[in-house]
């Protein structure tokens, strides 16, 4: 097991560029693995989440060939993918069993999904009602991978009305809508990430999104049209702004830091992180901003104020709650962190969502925050945690949490003392170049 020592750190400097999106990534590889023709993906994601992405598809028997930072795959086709040898393992990664479960309700084969012990141990139902509806045949462990999917071709099109926000589900109905006869509508009550619909559209497939009639809430429909066919298409694939978030935070944290990141996605539905850092008088800002591969790239620039202007009242904690959730659901564990060196800290609500995660991320925030001498009270549905504290180093338990790995490596640059990663090699799920480039913007 690797073990790293983070020690406090003065101030952040440098100018990076990030390997690609991780959730840019899983869908540019399923939506080039179905096209007829080869695409260059380049600048695909160096994490075992993507990587578990490939090697599924490749037991579906897509060809594929890793070049450097890009990924070469030679399309199957819309009937082209073959029946898996054995079981397909999606790691650790949910965004793969979600996503590839859509395509597997639309083949003409059976295959078994399954996955490492956290994997197996979040839910999955969410996919499996739809996929049902929608005629295939999939049975879960009690709502768990493994899941059997008998798939069925074609598809029934389905009108579904997401009971929660998620991403995954809606690209996994999306993608099943693929291989459906007719339109498959899914109607989100609360906006998610929106990367499938701008790939989908990438690859020229049919699509519809806009507003959708709903009483009192901000609705939003994506349609498909299938059965789908489409044609290969390279993919620039921008730097992913949910890794660089790490560096964006500690630099805005320490006084005297200047730090930018180039090349990375500006995705309206994933930068809302960066809005709350500017909302607590943070020095924030994003330039040269323009779309590649339909997606908006640009560079993130980031200067440690000495002492940072909130707008808004420092004696109660900073609220964060409704429907912005959603689209900073990854960033939450280290706001948490970032609540801890703020007037007033930080208060997370309606994030129930973070307790399925790879970790049940409100308990592992609470529990290593509280390590370090943070005073944080846990709610059903997210946490509270007081601010300005001067946390002391500490050891901390990831619990195979990639992102509680790296949140809490920042964590340990404002420390007291130095501040133990345990299983530190967890952030490779995303981001296996974390600590070493870490290491080249610090100064000490
Ligand atoms: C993702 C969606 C989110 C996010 C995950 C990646 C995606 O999950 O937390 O890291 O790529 O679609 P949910 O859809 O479960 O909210």
């Amino acid at each position: 097991m690797l073990f790293v020592i983070i020690k406090p750190a003065k101030r952040m400097r440098g100018s990076l560029v990030l390997p690609g999106d991780k959730s840019i990534s899983h869908r540019a590889a399923i939506m080039a693995a179905l096209a007829e023709g080869k695409s260059r993906l380049q600048n695909y994601s160096t994490s075992a989440d993507c990587s578990a992405t490939l090697s599924c598809l490749q037991q579906l028997g897509v060809r594929i060939e890793p070049t450097g930072k890009d990924v070469l795959i030679d399309g199957s086709g819309a009937d082209g993918l073959f029946a898996p040898e054995t079981a397909l393992d999606c790691g650790n990664s949910g965004t793969t069993m979600r996503l590839l479960a859509g395509v597997l309700g639309g083949q003409s084969f059976t295959s078994i999904m399954t996955g490492d012990e956290s994997l197996r141990s979040r839910p999955m139902q969410r996919v499996v009602e739809p996929l049902n509806m929608m005629g295939a045949h999939v049975s879960s462990q009690a709502g768990r991978a493994p899941l059997l999917i008998e798939g069925r071709r074609p598809l029934q099109a389905i009108e579904y009305e997401l009971l929660l926000a998620s991403a995954q589900v809606k690209s996994c109905i999306l993608l099943a809508g693929l291989c459906a006869d007719g339109r498959t509508e899914v109607i989100e009550n609360e906006v998610t990430r929106d990367h499938t619909e701008r790939m989908l559209r990438w690859f020229d497939v049919p699509i519809e999104t806009g507003a959708a009639e709903r009483e009192g809430v901000n609705a939003r429909f994506a349609a498909v049209q299938g059965p789908a066919r489409f044609k290969a298409r390279d993919v620039l694939i921008p730097g992913d702004v949910s890794s660089a978030a790490y560096f964006i935070a500690a630099s805005a944290l320490l006084p005297g830091s200047y730090l930018e990141v180039r090349d990375v996605g500006v995705n309206p539905t994933r930068v809302r992180f960066l809005q709350q850092l500017r909302a607590l008088g943070l020095d924030v800002t994003v330039t040269d901003s323009k779309e590649e591969s339909n997606e908006p790239i640009g560079t993130v620039r980031v200067r440690g104020l000495d002492a940072p202007r909130p707008s808004r009242d420092p004696e109660a904690p900073y609220k964060l709650a409704g429907l912005i959730i959603p689209q900073l659901i990854d960033e939450l564990p280290l706001l948490a962190v970032v609540g801890s060196q703020i007037e007033g800290g930080i208060e997370i609500r309606d994030a129930r969502e973070l307790r399925v995660k790879e970790s049940d991320r409100i308990a592992t925030t609470a529990m290593n925050l509280r390590a370090m001498g943070a005073e944080v009270e846990e709610f059903d549905d997210g946490l509270r945690v007081d601010g300005p504290t001067r946390l002391q180093g500490a050891r901390i338990d990831p619990r195979g949490d990639h992102r509680i790995a790296m949140a809490f490596s920042v964590a340990g640059l404002f420390a007291k003392g130095e501040t133990e990663i345990e299983d530190a090699g967890c952030v490779a799920i995303s981001f296996p170049e974390f600590f070493e480039l870490l290491e080249s913007v610090v100064e000490r």
